[in-house]
This record gives structure tokens, sequence and C-alpha cells, in this order.
């Protein structure tokens, strides 16, 4: 049998071309014609982990389908799960894009698709290395579950009833998760925490036509106009969101946990260049880091009304929408925010405007103890495959179901991510390096090991 480096190494370009082969599955989940793709990039991930030896089942839910898998029992090892999702966010701007976002193509050590990061590469790391463990030991050294979703993009709604009712069958001693990123090029990260979210959309209906906005001009409420005001009022200057009691539930930072985050290594003018950004605003009080993984913030997300062709057109228009998204962090609840934000927009809700607003997703804020012997077996895989031991990182996006993981499971989470902040994830040109996929697959190859040496805790059976 190959060592396992030979087996990476002689697999390389085959690896690449099977991510392509997903790539190029559209499963878009936010958009209802994409239904059949969903489909499609499912049925890929259940084929490839049957491959394996695994035990598969496809689970159809009220939304896109779940992947649940089992690899063949070990007795006495530990147990982990590894969740990722198949589904990608749209593409538009496509005008944007250098390749089309379907069709994986390769330029200077990147690959580029849309998913190529977030998160078909980094899932399918943890299937190679599985791969290429069976292929040069002859099995695997721990016990794995997988739990694969499409519909992590529009706030896995239908994963958390599953998990509350398949506890069970989902028990483990830690749960692996690749949807983030590395801290900077080279330097790799264990995330121990992550924001939360609670986004809407905001309708407004005025005129019940698009009308002639000097004839009617300033007689009648501008759904547009009322809309810019509402939404100006949600936010100030100094970006303190004015929602009320917003800021009530949110747990401070320690002093201590502020030093940590200073004290890493963090480019803050490249931070900005490389998005085109000079000067900035942000909440008073708080650095660039903790403004984008520790404090919660209100964005507008779309902002929709009257005419977007070229040239003029006078219109007062009748409908103006805002999507709007609102990043919470411990111990803040999404619930109890989405009730305020409704209060307080129909308290500012001019005359003469019928106002909708509509739930989209909602997940709270988590973050993760450290002190776990998994972390610090992971700690050592990274360190193995990328050359330096991480560093110890929070992230300003959601996964919304960890918190289930954590609390549902009781299981100690695992956020190892192997992307870049430049990897253009949601953007036109998402990318994913190829030696941050080849790393991975090494890193996850070695977890196996790491993950099968560490002394189980009584609470966990199996
Ligand atoms: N992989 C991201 C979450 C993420 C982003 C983790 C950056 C770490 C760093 C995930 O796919 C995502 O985009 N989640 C959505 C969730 C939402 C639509 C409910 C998000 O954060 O916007
Ligand atoms: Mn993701
Ligand atoms: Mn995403």
């Amino acid at each position: 049998m190959p060592t396992l480096d030979e087996y990476l190494a002689a697999n390389r370009e085959r690896f690449e071309n099977n991510l392509c082969e997903l790539l190029r599955i559209p499963s878009v989940s936010a958009e209802p014609p994409h239904r059949g793709d969903m489909a499609n990039a499912a049925q890929w991930v259940a084929d490839r982990l049957r491959r394996l030896q695994f035990d598969v089942e496809l689970v159809p839910t009220a939304g896109n389908p779940l992947i649940v898998a089992q690899s063949p029992h070990v007795p006495g090892a530990p147990t982990a799960l590894v969740y990722g999702h198949y589904d990608v966010q749209p593409v538009e701007p496509l005008d944007l894009w250098t390749s089309p976002p379907f069709e994986p193509t390769r330029r200077d050590g990147n690959l580029y698709a849309r998913g190529a990061t977030d998160d078909k590469g980094q899932l399918l790391t943890h299937v190679f290395s599985v791969e290429a463990c069976l292929e040069t030991e002859g099995r695997l050294p721990v016990n794995l579950k997988y739990l694969i979703e499409g519909e992590e993009e529009v706030g896995s709604g239908a994963l958390w009833p599953y998990l509350k009712e398949n506890a069970e069958r989902l028990a483990c001693d830690c749960v692996v998760i690749s949807d983030g990123g590395q801290f900077a090029p080279g330097l790799p990260a264990i995330t121990y925490g992550l924001r939360g979210i609670v986004g809407f959309e905001l309708k407004l209906t005025g005129p019940n036509r698009d009308v002639h906005s000097g004839s009617f001009g300033g007689s009648v409420t501008n759904p547009a106009n009322a809309l810019s005001q509402m939404l100006a009022a949600l936010v100030d200057r100094r970006g303190k969101v004015r929602v009320p009691g917003f800021y009530r539930d949110v747990k401070p930072l320690s002093k201590k946990e502020r030093a940590q985050l200073a004290a890493l290594p963090f480019d803050e003018a490249h931070y900005f260049q490389q998005i085109g950004v000079v000067g900035t605003t942000g909440e008073a009080g708080y650095t660039t880091l903790e403004r984008r993984w520790a404090r919660p913030t209100f964005d507008i997300c779309g902002l929709t009304s009257g005419y977007q062709g070229v040239g003029a057109k006078t219109i007062i228009p009748s409908t103006a929408s805002a999507k709007i998204t609102f990043r919470l962090v411990p111990n803040q609840d999404p619930k109890k925010i989405g009730e305020s934000l409704r209060a307080m927009l129909e308290s500012i809700c001019p005359p003469g405007i019928r106002m909708e607003l509509m739930d989209q997703h909602g997940s709270p804020g988590v973050v993760i103890s450290l002190k776990s012997p998994y972390v610090a077996a992971a700690a050592r895989a990274i360190e193995h495959a990328f050359g330096r031991p991480p560093v110890y990182t929070r992230e300003g996006g959601s996964i919304p179901v960890v918190l289930g993981f954590r609390d549902s499971l009781g299981a100690d989470v695992l956020l190892m991510g192997w992307g870049q902040d430049d990897d253009n994830a949601h953007s036109p040109n998402e990318k994913f390096s190829l030696a941050d996929f080849h790393r991975g697959i090494r890193a996850s190859a070695r977890l196996w090991q790491e993950l099968s040496r560490v002394k189980r805790r009584a609470k966990a059976k199996g």
C-alpha cells in the first residue's frame, strides 16, 4: 500500500476534477427553479460517500434533502460528526464573473466557481481524506458520521427539527466543520465563535401603481422615501443599532479576550485595501476585528424600488422593499429582536404606506469553549498540514446549526476553516486556493489519526 503522502500526491488532479463535478451542479438554495439541482447535488454527495463503504441515507425534508452517513463501526474509538453544506448562494451579478460560476476554472493556483470555498471545496476535503485513509491503511481509526445539508445558505430550516428528533442517531464526541477561513494566507485558525443572524424582507406599498411624480408628488407618501427614512432610523452614525432593547442581552467582551484579539497579527491596511475601501465607519469604541467578530450589526443586503433602467424616469414608485439582516452575538435572542423591530417599524411607518415585514431566518450567535482534547487534536492536525499551529479566532459569519450541535448533541465543535478572506464567498469570482484544498485534505486525514488517540469522556456512548 502507498503511504498517505504518496497517495495524496498521486491523486491531486483527480480530487480537483471530482470537486469540479460537484461545482458544475448549480445548487442555489435561495432560488426555487434550482430545486432539481439541489436533488442532483445531494445525490452526488451521497454517491461519493457510498463509495467509502459508508452506510448512507438521503433524507427527504420539507426543503432540500439531507445526507446522513456513517462509517463502519470501530469499537471504543471516538465518534466525529462531519457537517457541511452542498447549497450555494445566488451568483448575481453575473457580468462580474471572469469565468462562468458553474464552469469551474483553474487560474493562478485557484479554482474559480460558485461554492468553491463555500462550502463544496472545504466539505470534500473531509471526503477525500477518508478515501486516502482507506486506500493507505485499509480502515478508519475513528467512527465518522456525516451530516450534509442543502439549506445552510437560507437558514437551515429543515435541519433544526431533524437534529432534535435524531439526537441519538447523530450522537458523537465532536463535530468537525470546515466552512470558514484561515486567519491569513499560511496562517491557519481554529474558530471559537460565530455571529448569529436574523433576517427580514421589509416591503412598503403606497399608491396602487407607479404614478407621475409631478402630478402626484407632495400629496402622496412615496414608499421609497418612507423606506429610506425607516431604514435610516435603525442605525445611527456611530454604528449603534437603534432597535429598542437591541443591546440588552449582549454579553460584553472581556478585557482578556480583547487583549487576545488585539494580539492577533491583523494587517488592517491590507484587509481594507483588498476590497478597495478607503476610510471606514463602524461602531465607535471597537477595533475592526471586534466589529467583525464580536459586535452586533445592522445591514441592508438588498434594496429595490422604482425605475432601474438607463436614463431618467419621473415616478413615485408603488412599492419599495429591502432585505435586511442583523448579525447577533451571544446572548441576543433573534426572536425578541424580531418582535422589537416589528413594533418599532410599525410605529415609524408613515400614513399612506402599507407595511409587510417577512421573517427570513434567525439563529443565535455562539462562543465555544476551547478547553477540549478534541480541539488540541485538531490543532495538532492543522500544524502537521499547514506547517504552523493555528491561531484562535472568531468569525463574523453564521452557521445556524452550530449552537444546536453544542446544545442538542452536547458535542465539542471544531471549526477549522481552510478558506481565505479574499476567496470571494457570496461574491462574483468565488475561488478556493488549490494549495489550501490539498492542505485541507492532508489536515483532515491527520485529524482522523489524532482524534483516534483522544481518551473519551464518560458521557459519550457507543
Ligand atoms: N460559511 C458561511 C459562514 C461563515 C462565513 C463562517 C464566514 C465563517 C466565516 C456560511 O455558508 C454562510 O454564509 N452563512 C450564512 C447564514 C445565513 C444565510 C443564515 C451567513 O452567514 O450569511
Ligand atoms: Mn458556508
Ligand atoms: Mn455561505
